[in-house]
């Protein structure tokens, strides 16, 4: 079924989104770009971590992936064939200024600069809207041995990068996102070590969150220098985070898990300020002295919108030690070691379905986060910046992917958002976690995300059912009662 086919009912979508509604769909660099050694790029975290053994399923790595960088046109063809208005893509640091140190920024790579001025070209004549994130994962290698982000130089680094970001591709790129979910650099790259640098130090994961804050808040005024025109956003994967019983002990826990995963990043850099409970809770931890004077307000900058990626709940139990800790959650991130000061707190296996990650399917966490976000920050734009399936997709005798599970859980998660829309959330946008199926970080190749199948011996691209289908809601503009 072609696009075109399925727009042409003249009827209005029973589900029907506000006029002006963004609909995009989502990559980040180290995913999905391949070339790591082209044009000058220079190692990042992800380069080394993927080829050190034992650290991705399967020994991938992303030297390959989708050759995205050689075939970047074919791709905004296909993006354009499907109608999305906007495209979410990531900017590897490495490939701007591939000589950064702790202590300077080093020279701007113009081949790095230029594939991206060719990318943005290339979308713009499509009528495709780039929105492009800053740090989706792929630090210099260079900065992470000077200390990464337990170092406050990373994120000073950080904000000088960003601003030469900004002032080569800011005439053309509206929306900048500084960094994308702070949470997993911080807490499954240094505490459970499941993601690069595979650091497990407690200590250091909460200066990381300190020093990715402080990196969002320089970022955002070096942007703000560089390109005033442009909205600033910030990336977060918040939780939606039930206690398992009415128990006070699980409301305990709760508690603690929505200030490690939600406050510790909506605060600082909303209001100003850490949350109290949080540097009560971590005081075993850290004494938090990597704060400085004056931190906080740099932090504290207004954001123009704030990006939320959702992908399934959380579900925290408190643990009192006498049966072994249940660490059968199937949503990785909910690895109890990957949690700072909670060490009497499990995360159990939550009621199915569960998409092929083993993640359990549950659109109402999205509902409530956008509910949650409009009543805390109800002057902010939100953005649903990732959200998607993996789905253990072939390709069938027909030469077609029909992955109706994917379509089932792509329809059930725009309704909810509608829903959000209808209960007040000023919902901007929505961009579909993936494109294209691409390097699933630690999971490697094994976990497809994409609405376009990548076959990774020839990379050939083959939209799935489920692109076709999304080309008809965004065309549409909204959802039908009768589809699945
Ligand atoms: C998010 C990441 C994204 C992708 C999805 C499945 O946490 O931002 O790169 O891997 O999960």
């Amino acid at each position: 079924m072609s696009p075109t086919q399925e727009t042409a009912g003249p009827s209005a979508p029973a589900l029907a989104f506000p006029a002006g509604f963004v609909w995009g769909t989502a990559t980040a660099s180290y995913q999905i770009e391949g070339a790591v050694a082209e044009d000058g790029r220079t190692p990042s975290i992800w380069d080394v971590f993927s080829h050190t053994p034992g650290r991705v399923a399967g020994g991938d790595t992303g030297d390959v992936a989708d050759d995205h960088y050689h075939r970047y046109r074919e791709d905004v063809a296909i993006m354009r064939e499907l109608g999305v208005g906007s495209y979410r893509f990531s900017v590897a640091w490495p490939r701007i200024t591939p000589q950064v140190g702790p202590s300077a920024l080093g020279p701007v790579n113009e081949a790095g600069v230029d594939f991206y001025s060719r990318l943005v070209d290339e979308l713009l004549a499509a009528g495709i809207t780039p929105a492009a994130t800053l740090y989706h994962w792929d630090l210099p290698q260079a900065l992470e041995d000077a200390g990464g982000w337990t170092d406050r130089a990373t994120a000073e680094r950080f904000a000088e990068y960003a601003e030469v970001v900004a002032s080569r591709l800011g005439d053309r790129i509206g929306t900048f996102i500084t960094l994308n979910e702070p949470w997993c650099s911080a807490y499954l790259g240094y505490a459970s070590g499941v993601h690069a640098p595979g650091r497990t130090e407690p200590a250091s994961a909460l200066a990381a969150v300190h020093h990715l804050n402080l990196a969002h808040g320089l970022a955002t005024a070096a942007v703000r220098r560089a390109a005033p025109q442009a909205r600033v956003a910030l990336t977060l994967n918040l939780a939606w985070v039930r206690p398992a019983s009415g128990s006070e002990a699980d409301a305990a826990a709760a508690r603690r898990v929505d200030g490690l995963q939600n406050r510790v990043f909506l605060d600082p850099t909303t209001r100003g300020s850490y949350p109290a409970d949080v540097l009560e809770d971590t005081a075993s931890v850290t004494d938090w002295s990597f704060v400085q004077d004056g931190d906080l307000e740099l932090v504290h900058q207004p954001v123009d919108a704030l990006g939320l990626n959702y992908y399934s709940p959380t579900l925290v139990r408190a643990w009192d030690g006498t049966s072994p800790r249940d660490e059968s959650d199937g949503h990785g991130d909910g690895a109890a070691s990957a949690w700072p000061a909670c060490e009497d707190v499990e995360f159990p296996r939550q009621p199915g379905p569960y998409t092929d990650m083993g993640w359990s399917i549950d659109p109402r966490g999205l509902h409530q986060l956008l509910v949650r976000l409009a009543r805390e920050l109800p002057e902010v734009d939100l953005y649903v910046t990732e959200n998607g399936a993996a789905c253990p997709d072939v390709v069938s005798e027909d030469g077609a992917v029909h992955d109706d599970d994917r379509i089932a859980y792509l329809q059930q998660h725009l309704a909810a958002v509608h829903q959000a829309i209808e209960d007040g959330a000023r919902v901007r946008g929505y961009y579909l976690w993936s494109l294209l199926d691409n390097f699933e970080w630690a999971y490697g190749y094994s976990k497809r995300f994409g609405i376009v199948h990548v076959d990774y011996a020839t990379q050939r691209r083959t939209v799935k059912d489920s692109g076709r289908w999304y080309a008809g809601v965004v065309a549409r503009g909204g959802l039908d009662a009768s589809q699945p």
